[in-house]
């Protein structure tokens, strides 16, 4: 595909087409909710598995801002990914940076050692 070719055409194509919501179903549309809190959003999304046993602790290391929008919306290898309509382009970037200053919370807790140390002491 010819990327410059694509664009000459640009003005050839048909405007999208944009479907009209009927007035009786968009009063029942909620207005847009407004932007969470970071550590709202950190506490009740991120602490589920971050601090709690299960994901590697990310506050208090300053992992640089972009890293955390990184792993937020790809979520690579056992984290999951989190949309737009989940977390909002505003948000992401808010708490991009709240995780990045945030200080560490002693009570958070690192994942568990999957193998039982009784286990290691048994290989030794
Ligand atoms: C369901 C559990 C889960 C949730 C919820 C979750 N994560 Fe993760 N996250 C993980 C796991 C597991 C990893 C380790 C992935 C790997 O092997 O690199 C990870 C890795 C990360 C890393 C890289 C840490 C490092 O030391 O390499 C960052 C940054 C991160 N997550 C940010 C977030 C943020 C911000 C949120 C909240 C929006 C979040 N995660 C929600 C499971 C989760």
């Amino acid at each position: 595909m010819v990327v410059g070719a694509a664009d000459a055409n640009a003005s050839a194509r048909p405007a999208p087409q944009t479907t009209a919501v009927p007035a009786s179903i968009a009063q029942f549309r909620r207005p847009p909710a407004p932007p969470r809190a970071p550590e709202a959003i950190y506490v009740r999304t991120c602490g589920y598995c971050h601090g709690a046993h299960v994901a590697p602790i990310i506050r208090g290391r300053g992992l640089p801002a972009e890293m955390v929008e990184l792993y937020v919306r790809t979520g690579p290898r056992g984290m999951p990914a989190f949309r737009p309509t989940e977390i909002s382009p505003a948000e992401l970037k808010a708490l991009a940076v709240w995780v990045s200053q945030s200080k560490a919370d002693p009570n958070e807790r690192a994942p568990l050692d999957p193998i039982p140390a009784a286990t290691k002491e048994r290989a030794q």
